[in-house]
């Protein structure tokens, strides 16, 4: 079996981070979103996986992941010249893919608990098509089952206005050669993609055999900037704690809380969950739950909860507790000097700041 994972696509709805990052290398607790998907592939017993990017910025990708030797896997790249849709992808990776059964996971979807039951189960049941469902208060947002009166998928839309069921298609997909029939007989949607939506629903409207689960821990489409914070939040509340930094003794480190090698926290208090990456210096501070602090970063008589700061991030001297808040690679925040004392901001494109 091999896996298809996408790592292409704009990310609009993640600006400004995405305007210099590419959407599946911000991280979720220190680590890259598409780390978790490379990880479950690779749990599940998959070696051979090929990684869809875009021809815009896919290169960072590539620089990061390699050949994937670091997680045991053997990567291929498949670029795609414009986001042109999920079932755009699924059909250029035809002859990467060949006759195999495979995974289609989204890079962007994190889940707990594996995938391995689903691989097990689209196995046994012998079907075609395998969706994984979840759950969700705003299915228009996904694409969305209809059921019939004995729990059989009858339909599939993308993003209805008024959804046949409170479910979701999650991003984790299994599937046999006839993917590729109804990738190859399906137009393009109203907003000009292939959807895989549509490709599910012609399976089912032609007698292919689509099975489905449930996922029952928990799930996370990190499209939007929320997203991201309550993915760090589930990823953080199941880490295991470890200390490889320093920890003076006038600080207080309490529940679960990593801080990785080279990490100083001087005077300050840390409440976990909460990872202080590698290289990082928190002096004078505290650092609440479900906080992922990046490495190198830089915190001074502050205070942060809730929220997560990338690489060398440095927030110095605000009395305002930070918290729900998302800070890009080398963003300072920090108190003004000097008379008048005033709010100065240096903002990029779609940035966004909530002052009291
Ligand atoms: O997360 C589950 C949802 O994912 C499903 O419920 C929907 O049916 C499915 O269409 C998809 O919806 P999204 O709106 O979340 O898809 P998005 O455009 O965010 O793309 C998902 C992933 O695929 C992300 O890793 C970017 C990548 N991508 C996307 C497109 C459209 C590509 O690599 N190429 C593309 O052409």
């Amino acid at each position: 079996m091999k896996a298809l994972i996408t790592a292409g696509g704009r990310g609009t709805r993640l600006r400004p981070l995405t305007h210099t990052q590419n959407k599946h290398l911000i991280p979720i607790a220190n680590r890259p979103i598409l780390q978790y998907a490379l990880e479950s592939v690779r749990d599940a017993g998959i070696r051979s996986v090929g990684v869809v990017v875009g021809i815009d910025n896919g290169k960072e990708v590539v620089d990061w992941l390699g050949k994937g030797d670091a997680f045991g896997l053997n990567v291929e790249y498949i670029w795609q010249d414009a986001p042109l849709g999920l079932a755009h992808v699924v059909k250029i990776s035809q002859d990467y893919i060949g006759s195999e059964p495979f995974v289609f996971y989204l890079g962007d979807n994190i889940v707990v608990g594996g995938i391995e039951r689903f691989v097990t189960a689209f196995q046994q049941d012998e079907v075609d098509c395998f969706l994984t469902l979840a759950r969700v208060h705003d299915p228009e947002r996904f694409g969305v089952p209809e059921f019939d009166g004995d729990g059989k998928i009858v339909g599939v839309v993308e993003k209805p206005s008024e959804p046949k069921s409170p479910f979701a298609v999650s991003g984790i997909y299994l599937y046999g050669s006839a993917i590729f029939e109804a990738v190859n007989a399906i137009e393009p949607s109203e907003r000009g993609e292939l959807e895989i939506s549509d490709a599910h629903d012609w399976l089912l409207k032609n007698d292919y055999r689509v099975g489905h689960g449930e996922i029952t821990g928990w799930w996370k489409d990190t499209g939007l900037p929320g997203d991201l914070l309550e993915a760090n939040r589930l990823v953080l509340s199941t880490i295991t704690p470890s200390i490889a930094g320093s920890v003076d003794n006038t600080s207080d480190i309490a529940g679960q809380v990593i801080i990785e090698e080279g990490a100083e926290i001087i005077a300050s208090r840390v409440r976990g969950p909460a990872i202080i990456g590698r290289g990082a210096k928190i002096v004078d501070s505290y650092v609440g739950p479900y906080s992922a602090i990046g490495p190198d970063s830089y915190l001074q008589r502050c205070e942060v909860e809730y929220s997560i700061l990338m690489d060398r991030a440095v927030v110095r001297e605000v009395d305002t507790r930070i918290e729900g808040s998302l800070l890009g690679a080398d963003v300072e925040i920090i108190r003004s000097q000097g008379k008048p004392r005033v709010q100065r901001f240096i903002l990029g494109e779609q940035s966004r700041v909530e002052v009291v």
